[in-house]
């Protein structure tokens, strides 16, 4: 089965074709990276325009560099939230309208749920389940109890910012702009991240939660001093930033090796399957690498699949297709955002 995938919940603008949920025929993502760069974030409107423009001629590319038609196409899946409403509804036009003058099915799924599985494209001899779902990105952070590909139930969230959200705020205050995580990453390269004491927050009774709104107010007293506004007087002296960079990297990262690693162990969980944005991160894979159990294998997804793309969109809704066999209505609309219940 040929599954076109379509993304656009927020700043990339994505277009895959995969076959049976498992074998990526292509992967195009176009990032809006230079149209939001000088707002140091998304401009909402601006990002809808952009998919406007931009989704048709991306789909055209997917198809010239594939050597399909859209007649080869047998189901059509889109992100329909959570993410910016005029965003979602450029992508889940064009899919309604695929499928209208394709007559082929459609099927909506939800964003944050595809970031769960796009680590498990391509691995479909590997899997094993239960196993840990371990959402990454600038919009959310949660860890999942997942009984298969379609089935989870979420065990522990953050009570505030997403990690994605805090190492972009955190590049802001050190005025390293938009998007902040690779340039968090690089710059805390030649730092030192033992200077600064941070400490990663506990929620009182939830062990798998998270709160990063702490950590970074902690970053901006050290660089403005106690009790400083976002746009006080700066005092720490430059070529300390890079100790900070790297000090808040490595209390935010390892508060999620460790609190993944847990909920391994206590649900006899064999296998962690991270996704998302923050998924780039070297470091992150390196203390995966160093300090996970002998008997945990973890997964993290294939080049092009960390940050918001249509293959997993895809693969999510061939699999939610072939398991439900019904289509989405053509009278859904985009929903911006989505409720996580802890169990
Ligand atoms: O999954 P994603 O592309 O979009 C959302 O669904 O939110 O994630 C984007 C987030 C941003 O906050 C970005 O700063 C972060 O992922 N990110 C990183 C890295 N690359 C992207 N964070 C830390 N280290 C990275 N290398
Ligand atoms: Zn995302």
């Amino acid at each position: 089965m040929l599954v076109l995938g379509i993304e656009s919940s927020c700043d990339e603008s994505a277009i895959s074709i995969v076959k049976d949920g498992q074998k990526i025929i292509i992967n195009e993502i176009y990032s809006q990276y230079e149209i939001h760069k000088k707002f140091g974030g998304v401009f909402p409107e601006y990002a809808s325009r952009s998919h406007l423009e931009k989704l048709l001629i991306i789909l055209k590319n997917a198809l010239k560099g594939s050597n399909l038609t859209l007649k080869d196409l047998n189901l059509i899946t889109v992100s329909q939230k959570p993410g910016l409403i005029g965003s979602l509804h450029m992508g889940l036009s064009l899919a309604k309208s695929l499928s209208i003058a394709l007559k082929i099915p459609y099927k909506a799924v939800n964003h944050i749920h595809a970031h769960l599985i796009s680590a498990m494209i391509g691995r479909e001899d590997l899997l094993q389940f239960p196993a840990l779902g371990v959402t990454i990105s600038g919009g959310h952070t949660f860890l999942a109890l997942m009984k298969n590909r379609t089935e989870y139930s979420i065990i522990g969230s953050t009570i505030d910012d997403a990690v994605g959200e805090a190492f972009d705020k955190v590049a802001k205050l050190l005025g390293l702009g938009y998007p902040g995580g690779p340039k968090v990453e690089e710059m805390a390269k030649y730092g030192d991240p033992q200077a600064f004491n941070f400490i990663p927050c506990r929620v009182k009774n939830k062990p798998y939660n998270f709160s990063f709104s702490g950590l970074k107010t902690k970053v901006l007293y050290t660089l403005r001093g106690q009790n400083a506004q976002n746009n006080g007087e700066i005092l720490l002296k430059k070529e300390k930033f890079k100790d900070l960079a790297a000090s808040f990297q490595m209390c935010a990262l390892t508060d999620i090796l460790k609190k993944s690693i847990k909920a391994c162990i206590d649900f006899n969980l064999k296998q962690v399957f991270l996704g998302g944005g923050v998924a780039n991160n070297h470091l992150l894979r390196q203390l995966f690498d160093r300090f996970s159990p002998p008997t945990l294998k973890v997964f993290f997804p294939q080049k092009g699949l960390c940050e918001d793309n249509g293959a997993m969109i895809a693969a999510l809704g061939f699999y939610q297709f072939m398991q439900e066999g019904i289509e989405s209505s053509l009278n859904l609309n985009p929903q911006p955002t989505s409720k996580l219940t802890c169990i």
